[in-house]
């Protein structure tokens, strides 16, 4: 099927906002205006827990300072002073590493785009969802052992603006190009490798040569074949990630950015696709196993459930986006999961 052209869709655009909305428009438009009702009441919520906290910590302490003598709340101040410096210490030891890392990776690290030439076909919700993504990208890429050096190629207008806004973004130690990968890597155009789930080429290995590029885009799949549709016109290689050799999906092979990203770091490290997966792919969205693997399988998806509930950072788009076209707006679960994701994301790009 041939992808929509972006005249297409606003010649769509233009003749919407001429009718009125249809009855599933208004529908969506009711449970998006929901959803942000929802998400703003969580968020004074949570602020306000946080509030709540601090201030029974704080009253906690001066109890105990006054039921102490003089010496005794000396030590304690003292000892508190300490405990503060040692995790400012540890705080900034870690953060010299990832430093470290990550300009290590610039020079010899696996060079892995964000092509964010998209950002026209995407509405805002789905434009901040990509940037929840980047932010998610880049976090988890500081964490590494051998971090990937990453880009961000056309990397300009609203884009642009969304990414400025994430505080800290200025000292990102990323590739920020406001150029396409097709001029930023002039000369290396036979390295040039499109990963798209509509490929016909499995990825087998990681070239340390190849460039690998995933689409910045959000859109549920509206936009089929986009990117396998300009990689070809690009005469740039394909390739999809060989998620069919290892496990079945319960939907389509397509996954968000940020679970490519993180499946290309972790087979980095582990050079075992099919772990990559099951750590990246929530279990939702795989079917149960064949018949050999079934008891690791088991095994592996009741620990990889606890940690769905512990470390909320394994996302799809259903968690991460905020529902553009009708479809279920992620489960409060997945909701959760965003915002505490989001806030970890948060600090780990403002600390960088
Ligand atoms: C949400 S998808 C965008 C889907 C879009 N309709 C398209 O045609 O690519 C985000 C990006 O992740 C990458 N991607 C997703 N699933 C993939 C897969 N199974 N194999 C390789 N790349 C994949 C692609 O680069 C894709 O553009």
């Amino acid at each position: 099927m041939e992808a929509p052209t972006e005249s297409s869709e606003n010649e769509q655009n233009t003749s919407a906002a001429a009718q009125p909305m249809s009855k599933n428009a208004q529908k969506r438009l009711l449970k998006q205006q929901r959803y942000e009702t929802k998400k703003a009441e969580k968020k004074a919520q949570m602020k306000e827990h946080k509030k709540r906290e601090a201030e029974r910590k704080r009253k906690e302490w001066e109890e105990k300072l006054a039921n102490v003598g003089a010496e005794e709340r000396e030590r304690l101040i003292e000892q508190k002073k300490e405990l503060r410096k040692a995790r400012m210490g540890k705080r900034s030891e870690e953060k010299g590493k990832k430093i470290e890392r990550l300009q290590e990776a610039r020079i010899s690290g696996q060079n892995v785009v964000i092509d964010l030439e998209f950002a026209h076909l995407m509405n805002s919700t789905e434009l901040h969802s990509l940037v929840q993504q980047i932010m998610y990208c880049y976090a988890v890429n500081g964490r590494c052992a051998v971090p990937a050096h990453m880009w961000l190629t056309g990397c300009h207008g609203e884009m642009q603006n969304e990414l400025l806004r994430i505080p800290g973004y200025d000292k990102w130690i990323i590739e920020k190009e406001d150029r396409s990968y097709v001029e930023a890597f002039q000369d290396q155009k036979e390295n040039l490798v499109y990963l798209t789930a509509d490929s016909e080429n499995i990825l087998d290995e990681l070239d340390p040569k190849a460039i690998y590029i995933i689409g910045g885009l959000v859109d549920r799949n509206r936009w089929k074949g986009i990117t396998m549709k300009k990689a070809k016109e690009q005469g740039i290689r394909t390739a999809k990630l060989p998620i069919g050799n290892y496990l079945k999906m319960s939907s389509s092979q397509v996954l968000t950015v940020n679970q490519v990203v993180e499946i290309l770091l972790k087979f980095m490290e582990t050079k075992d696709w099919k772990d990559s997966f099951f750590q990246v792919i929530p279990q939702r969205k795989r079917c149960e196993a064949g018949t050999e693997d079934n008891a690791e399988e088991f095994a592996r998806e009741a620990s990889h459930e606890e940690e769905d509930e512990q470390m909320p950072g394994r996302q799809d788009e259903a968690d991460i986006n905020e529902g553009e076209d009708g479809q279920k707006i992620g489960s409060v679960e997945g909701q959760d999961s965003v915002s505490k994701e989001e806030q970890k994301a948060k600090r780990q790009c403002i600390e960088t």
